[in-house]
């Protein structure tokens, strides 16, 4: 994993936590309107992916326990993980890509209706991403995926300072080139064939010359629609569509993305097919149904979007009527680090991935809080245009006062908080009621995150060896880890 250069370990300060009374005339809880529906707090559990499906994307019983374990801390809202538009494999995440999922994820709504007393609303994030294939032995990747040109044999005669691979047999040079230094592979492959070497092969946005990548806009507007009407019909209170990040859409309104068909180049261009997404899916669920999307306040790449595109998007986004805008930072494939062979690229890896999830090894910034400013901008800009869209935010939030001043100055609407829910998902519920002192504080470390990249059921080092014995415990696929928080009840209810 990637870190800040000098980077030094960031304590968890200690803070103050509010009285219930505090707590009770709080901006933090107090409603607010996400379109037609009410949010009870201003508390959001942004999605997060478990890894809890099964291979083939359904709802499991982990899968309950694991969003009513976060319903139990009755948050404002929750939003179900990133669930997949297509009706294709993608291992243990969630699908949305037929109607045979629609009763699965209604078990889902039902379960986190009840154990969270109606008290939480839950969002379902939905998700389209292009292929992404492991990273190949070098010689696998010479035999079967590299096409030898006359260009490739003259450079390797260059670097190599000798003539006769102009015409050796393919097979002596494919076979040299395949124990090359990185030195020679660099001089001679093309940056793209390098790159599949190195990291496996992963479609582009831009790659045009591929027929299903050109049709993307002709697709995408009904996959994203078809999918929100199943989460509508589920019983879903919303659909947030992921712009967010590694994935399609990201990668439309990204800067680097330079098509040449009306979908890509200037800002009008990369905001073309999100927007058509947008309204495709609004004419599904129509206008009384909340829609949202969640974006990037900067991509953090060469090149990439910044906050100055970021303001542009989301009061686009606004205009064309979408009820929240969640704000994310990063996480993108283009810094990633090289997959060992055989592993597939993990967007969370480089500079990128960093400023997504930022740890307590951290530069002088720290990560507490660490995208609030470039989040408080968006806003401004939204407000500016006259709209009066929710901004969600997110990024090292971790304690009470803060958030409350954060909002009281208008930089959000909503306080997202993922890995701080993750450690305890009672930190709602603890906060509201005057038990602060029994929230167990995120270390920031990104242990779960750690998990996420190797595709293991995540958990939190703060809880999953707690009492493991307990009855009824869901434990992972190695039998060591519990899967959800140990439970909590509020010291009144224990002593009526
Ligand atoms: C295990 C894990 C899985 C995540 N999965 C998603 C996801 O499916 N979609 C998404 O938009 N963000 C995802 N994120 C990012 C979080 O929603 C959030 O933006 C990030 O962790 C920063 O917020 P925090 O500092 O409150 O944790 C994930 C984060 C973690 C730790
Ligand atoms: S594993 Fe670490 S970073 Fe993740 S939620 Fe728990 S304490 Fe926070």
């Amino acid at each position: 994993m990637w870190r800040p250069p000098n980077s030094r370990k960031h304590s968890i300060s200690a803070t103050a936590w509010p009285s219930s009374a505090e707590a009770e005339s709080s901006i933090l809880f107090s409603p607010i309107r996400v379109g037609q529906a009410t949010l009870s707090q201003r508390t959001w559990v942004p999605a997060m992916v478990p890894w809890r499906a099964t291979d083939d994307g359904y709802v499991t019983d982990d899968v309950i326990d694991w969003y009513t374990r976060f319903a139990k801390g009755r948050p404002g809202a929750i939003v179900v993980e990133a669930t997949g538009i297509r009706d294709i494999p993608s291992g243990p995440l969630l699908r949305i890509g037929d109607d045979r999922f629609i009763s699965g994820l209604r078990r889902l709504v039902d379960a986190v209706k009840q154990a969270s007393g109606g008290q939480t609303k839950l969002f379902i994030q939905l998700i389209d991403f292009l292929r992404v294939r492991r990273r190949p032995p070098a010689e696998k990747f010479f035999r079967r995926f590299f096409s030898l040109s006359n260009a490739h044999r003259a450079r390797l005669c260059e670097v190599t300072d000798t003539k006769t691979w102009l015409t050796a047999d393919e097979n002596d040079v494919l076979a040299y080139l395949s124990t090359a230094s990185d030195e020679e592979q660099s001089a001679v492959l093309t940056k793209r064939e390098l790159s599949d070497l190195r990291f496996g092969a992963r479609e582009r946005v831009t790659d045009l010359h591929l027929p299903h990548i050109l049709s993307l806009p002709e697709v995408l507007p009904g996959l994203f629609r078809e999918a929100a009407v199943r989460a509508k019909k589920a019983g879903f209170d919303g659909v947030e569509l992921h712009y967010a990040h590694a994935y399609t859409m990201a990668s439309f309104l990204s800067k680097t993305n330079l098509r040449q068909d009306g979908y890509g180049g200037d800002t009008s261009g990369r905001l073309r097919l999100p927007l058509e997404v947008f309204e495709a899916v609004r004419a599904g669920v129509g206008s009384n149904y909340p829609v949202g999307c969640r974006f990037l306040v900067d991509e953090v790449i060469d090149g990439g979007s910044e906050v100055g595109d970021a303001c542009h998007y989301a009061v686009a986004f606004a205009g064309a009527g979408m009820d929240f805008i969640s704000l994310s930072k990063g996480g993108k494939f283009d810094d990633a680090q090289e997959p060992k062979v055989g592993h597939a690229i993990y967007p969370y890896t480089g500079q990128s991935g960093y400023e997504c999830m930022p740890s307590v090894y951290s530069d002088e910034q720290g990560p507490f809080y660490r995208n609030i400013a470039l989040m408080a901008q968006v806003r401004q800009a939204v407000r500016a245009s006259g709209a009066d869209t929710p901004i969600i935010v997110a990024g090292g939030i971790n304690d009470f006062w803060r958030a409350e001043e954060l909002l009281s100055r208008g930089d959000g609407d909503i306080i997202g908080a993922a890995r701080q829910s993750l450690a305890d998902p009672d930190w709602f519920l603890k906060m509201r009621l005057g038990h602060g002192t029994a929230i167990r504080r995120c270390k920031f470390t990104n242990y779960c995150e750690a998990l996420d990249t190797r595709h293991k059921q995540v958990t939190c080092q703060l809880w999953d060896r707690v009492n493991i014995d307990e009855p009824k415990v869901g434990r992972s696929h190695d039998g060591k880890r519990r899967l959800t928080a140990p439970h909590w009840r509020a010291p009144e209810e224990e002593n009526p």
